[in-house]
């Protein structure tokens, strides 16, 4: 979602500001601007669209300066339009934002009273104005800038420009992210660390509620009634390298294919972590824990489904899972040692921020299952397990979720042990099998020639049905967001068992089902489903390993082979065969697939 960038040293900051939110492009946007101080002057460029609209406005109507903000938009408050871009400006201030003041109705009202008008749709224009209104009544920029910031009520990170002040940004965040970037003899700012690559890996990370000073000697943190605040600086390592799609022609594709490397990586460093033959600290708090709740949003929330059946099978716990949104709705007494499990990519997405803390002030424990170690989540839950993934890049997540599903079968391993419902030998066994797991992620790349046909046919579909058993129950929900994600093919995942309730009656000659049915105790019931679609003229496609697609009857639509698997690792395998139709459909109807409209990478607003 909106990425904001902020520049103060040496150099011209535009093509720097340029450059930012390239890197930030992943997240989503549909439009973007940035504005300069040149002799004191505040100098703004604004497009809609792309970054090569802004560079395009940029190359025929530059602007100079060596300090200054850049944003990417998405949309919320009014259209993708030029006049809706960010930074808004108010005479002697410019602003850019990420999150949304909820108020600002209300502060609109309050200034027109004082003939203040509004060109943009934007709730962030109205902060603009308000600043300008307090700059007006006499206060210096950063009493401006505090006031206004005291009356915002929603989530924010804000990044102000003030005119003469050439050596002068302000920042302020509540619930949504912003990092400070301490370079030689310049500054940045950033909504996003992955901005900062190339540039400084020396950072301050702000925390809610700080308000901040950034001149070219520093930083200063106050909290939003003027006290200072100590803030301290880390280095981060961020990997510029993932920012390159290799051979590939999209992110999706590089991140698909690159699997058997990461799972492989993810796999040997949770053994480092995690210690996997001697319980730790996280292994022991959840084997300690009388009942697990497992929340995320979207394809975090179905491996959060996934995970269910593995901690109530293997370590015998009490599970439930659910998204995030829903979850702050819930007033259920927490049972005492309650392990709130949060799992997400980005740690930044607002309503699994919003659930965590919903928990944690209902006084019950949080393990955050995070792909960015340096995200707001880490930073709020009682303790973090990396899941190795990587830098992901396309909106659709591929190798966070197969990665996602490693560290909680790992973690539900390792707790079934630690609690005696694992005895060492089969302990000893998953192990093994868990090492297999790259491997079998190559060998299910090799179907991509079968996906690439059927996604063929498929893109013609107006609607597919994914279908599965036990885990491939929930891998059946991701199978579908993956494909209505980026194809815009309508999909819906089913458990297999529910087709009879309901959604046979969808089923006639135009309907495409994809079936997942590994060897194992669901494969029976799995294919004679099937046999009722194919009954009624549905069209399926079969995943299954050789040995269950000799046995399924013939006929149908098409098959795909998948290696022979242990059946509770078989979600982790079974999702790339589904990455590839879904990526291949996209291919073939044309669609934007690592930046699908209407969607983000990280969704920082509820
Ligand atoms: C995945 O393909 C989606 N784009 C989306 O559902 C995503 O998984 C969800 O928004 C959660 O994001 P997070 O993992 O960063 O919290």
């Amino acid at each position: 979602m909106c990425g904001i960038f902020g520049y103060l040293g040496q150099d011209e900051a535009a093509p720097i500001l340029l450059d930012a939110l390239r890197r930030m492009e992943y997240r989503g946007y549909d439009s973007a601007g940035i504005a300069t101080l040149c002799n004191g002057r505040l100098q703004r460029r604004r497009a809609a669209g792309k970054l090569t609209s802004l560079a395009n406005l940029l190359v025929r109507n530059p602007i100079l300066g060596r300090v200054g903000i850049g944003h990417t938009r998405w949309a919320t408050h009014g259209k993708a339009s030029v006049t809706n871009a960010h930074p808004h400006q108010s005479s002697h201030v410019a602003v850019a934002h990420n999150g949304i003041i909820e108020n600002f109705r209300e502060i609109r009202v309050e200034l027109a009273r004082h003939g203040i008008t509004h060109d943009s749709e934007t709730d962030t224009e109205s902060a603009a104005h308000l600043c300008q209104y307090l700059l007006n009544q006499g206060m210096t920029p950063l009493e401006a800038a505090r006031n206004t910031v005291q009356r915002l009520e929603g989530s924010f990170a804000l990044a102000f420009l003030f005119e003469e002040e050439e050596n002068l940004l302000i920042a302020a965040r509540r619930y949504s992210p912003l990092v400070v970037g301490h370079g030689k003899n310049e500054m940045f700012l950033a909504s996003d660390v992955i901005a900062l690559a190339g540039l400084t890996s020396t950072v301050t990370f702000l925390d809610d509620g700080d308000l901040a000073v950034i001149s070219r000697s520093g930083l200063e943190v106050y909290d939003f009634t003027g006290a200072r605040a100590v803030r301290h600086r880390t280095q981060v390592s961020i990997d510029s390298t993932s920012a390159g799609k290799g051979s590939h022609q999209h992110f999706m594709a590089k991140e698909i294919y690159e699997q058997p490397r990461i799972l492989a990586a993810a796999i040997k460093k949770l053994g480092e972590d995690a210690k996997l033959l001697v319980p730790d600290s996280i292994v022991q708090a959840v084997a300690d824990s009388a009942q697990i709740e497992l929340i995320g949003c979207g394809t975090a929330s179905y491996a959060c489904q996934i995970a269910e059946y593995w901690f109530e099978n293997l370590a015998g716990l009490p599970a439930s899972s659910g998204v995030a949104s829903e979850f702050v709705h819930r007033h259920r007494r927490l049972e005492k040692d309650t392990l709130g499990i949060f799992v997400s990519q980005s740690g930044e997405t607002a309503d699994s921020l919003n659930a965590l803390r919903h928990m944690r002030e209902r006084g019950g424990r949080t393990l955050a299952v995070l792909n960015v170690a340096t995200s707001t989540m880490s930073r709020e839950a009682d303790l973090v397990m990396p899941i190795h993934a990587g830098i992901e890049i396309s909106v659709a997540s591929t190798k966070a979720f197969t990665c996602q599903l490693i560290a909680l079968v790992t973690l539900a391993i390792s707790v079934g042990y630690q609690r005696g419902c694992i005895d060492k030998e089969k302990y000893e066994h998953h192990l093994d099998e868990l090492g297999r797991l790259p491997g079998l992620s190559s060998a299910a790349l090799s179907c991509d020639a079968e996906a690439r046909s059927a996604a063929q046919e498929i893109s013609g579909s107006a609607s597919v049905l994914f279908i599965g058993r036990g885990t491939m129950f929930p891998l059946a929900l991701e199978g579908a967001l993956k494909l209505k994600e980026i194809s815009y093919i309508h999909a819906e995942g089913l458990a297999a068992g529910e087709l009879k309730h309901g959604a046979l009656a969808l089923v006639d000659s135009n309907m495409h089902v994809v079936a997942l049915a590994p060897s194992g105790p669901h494969f029976t019931k799995t294919v004679s489903n099937t046999e009722e679609i194919k009954a009624r003229g549905g069209q399926v496609l079969l995943l299954s390993d050789t040995q269950g697609l000799e046995v399924a009857p013939t006929g149908g639509w098409k098959a795909m082979t998948m290696p022979a698997i242990d059946p509770l690792f078989a979600p982790i395998i079974y999702a790339i065969p589904l990455q590839l139709l879904a990526y291949h459909a996209a291919v073939e109807l044309g669609t934007d697939v690592d930046h699908p409209r209407n969607l983000a990478k990280s969704v920082t607003v509820e």
